[in-house]
């Protein structure tokens, strides 16, 4: 049997993941790896390790033939990316928790790792904790994998449960959530939806051979969620979550969008609270299953990365089974969604969008209606992200196209309009 590989780690960046790495590596000596040294961006700041670990400059990481594997940790995607490649063609493998730059920069990364033979991990990049690439790789064949539901920012979520359960503000929550380091340096990044939007990019990829672009993809975050919404939600049972989802339509093409969402109490995402994430994951046979774990934070992330470390004794590389293996899957918007919408005034909402509405609400200061669009009629405009309107899906919000005939008929009926 081959012996488990020497692995010498160079480390880019030492932030909440990156310090978190060096101080779990301290407490797994039998992994036979090493931190020999880390590139920082400012000298000046004082860190809990010593001082000849450090450089700024990345050619002593990125040259040092000593050096096998190159962990990068760090902030800043055009630089992060910059690092994968040469890495990658200095003949390194590389381990990555940049989900904005891989997300950006799947097709090169993808083309990178034929080119040069190299692993390129990232599990710690979507869900952090959470094993989900490597299960939806391995173990998660493409026909038999129905849909996938997840939350995948930990920020965003612990939002919602400090906002909506410990009847916190949102600015308060947010300021908690920066403190326990879970958010980006940018927020932004996590309540407009960006960050899980880019996770969602990475795990279609490896669960259905999706070779999306960010930008392919429907999405919100939570900045529109009102405090009459979480009122609608307790009424009805639900609760709020910010929700990725992807699901095989009849036709086989894949209809996937990152957007609030009301969950069924019985739902295992509702069970998900604070920084944690969670992955229901539908397949042929098995039914459901529920992946749960911490989605955010530096030791949860760390865990991520020294697995794939771990992984890399072993020459572990992702195969994209799904992508090269199998025929890959096909995003579309040709499908209907059932929303939830509130807003505060009528003449922000274009009623002739819809196919049908089945409830509305117009006498109280927030208003609200459900009702049934094309996906198209979201993707292409966003009244629904503008004056204050909140757009929220209904638990089961996907139509396809062969149903909505035989459901729009249903509904007509049920309200006595025929
Ligand atoms: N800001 C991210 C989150 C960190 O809240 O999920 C983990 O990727």
């Amino acid at each position: 049997m081959e012996a488990h590989k020497q692995l010498t780690i160079g480390l880019f960046g030492f932030g909440v993941v990156g310090e978190g790495l060096y101080k779990v590596l301290q407490q797994t000596p039998s992994l036979k790896a090493s931190i020999k040294k880390v590139c920082i961006k400012n000298p000046e700041k004082k860190r809990n390790a010593p001082a000849d670990l450090f450089t700024t400059n990345k050619n002593d990481l990125l040259n040092d033939p000593e050096i096998n594997v190159i962990v990068e940790v760090i902030d800043d995607s055009a630089a992060a990316f910059d690092i994968v490649q040469n890495a990658l063609r200095n003949g390194k493998s590389v381990v990555s928790a940049s989900k904005k730059m891989i997300a950006e920069n799947l097709p090169a990364i993808l083309q990178l790792q034929e080119e040069t033979g190299q692993s390129f991990l990232c599990e710690s990049a979507a869900c952090a904790s959470i094993p989900v690439i490597r299960n939806l790789e391995e173990y998660y064949d493409n026909d038999l994998l129905h849909s996938i539901k997840a939350i995948v920012n930990g920020s965003t979520n612990f939002i919602l449960t400090k906002m909506f359960e410990d009847k916190l503000s949102f600015s308060e929550a947010l300021l908690l959530a920066q403190q326990l380091g879970f958010a980006e340096s940018n927020p932004k990044l996590d309540v407009e939806g960006f960050d899980a939007l880019n996770k969602w990019t990475i795990l279609l990829n490896h669960a259905y051979g999706i070779v999306a672009h960010p930008d392919d993809i429907l999405f919100t975050g939570i900045q529109n969620v009102q405090g009459s919404d979480a009122g609608v939600a307790k009424e009805k049972s639900y609760d709020i979550k910010l929700i990725a989802q992807a699901k095989k339509l009849k036709n086989g093409k894949v209809a996937a969008f990152v957007l609030p969402q009301f969950v069924e109490l019985t739902d295992p995402l509702s069970f998900v609270k604070n920084e944690y994430n969670g992955v229901v994951i539908e397949s042929g046979f098995a039914d459901k299953q529920f992946f749960y774990g911490k989605g955010a934070g530096s030791f949860p992330t760390a865990s991520a990365v020294l697995s794939d470390i771990a992984a890399l004794r072993y020459n572990y590389r992702y195969e994209y089974k799904k992508l090269y293996h199998h025929k890959p899957h096909v995003l579309t918007n040709d499908y209907y969604l059932k929303v939830y919408l509130s807003f505060d005034d009528w003449k922000y909402i274009p009623r002739e969008e819809f196919e049908w509405i089945e409830e509305w609400h117009a006498q109280a200061e927030r208003k609200y209606l459900i009702g049934v669009l094309h996906c198209e009629k979201l993707v292409q405009s966003n009244w629904w992200k503008t004056n204050n309107t909140s757009l929220i899906l209904t638990p089961d919000p996907i139509i396809d196209n062969l149903d909505i005939i035989h459901l729009k008929k249903r509904s007509l009926e049920l309200a006595g309009v025929v």
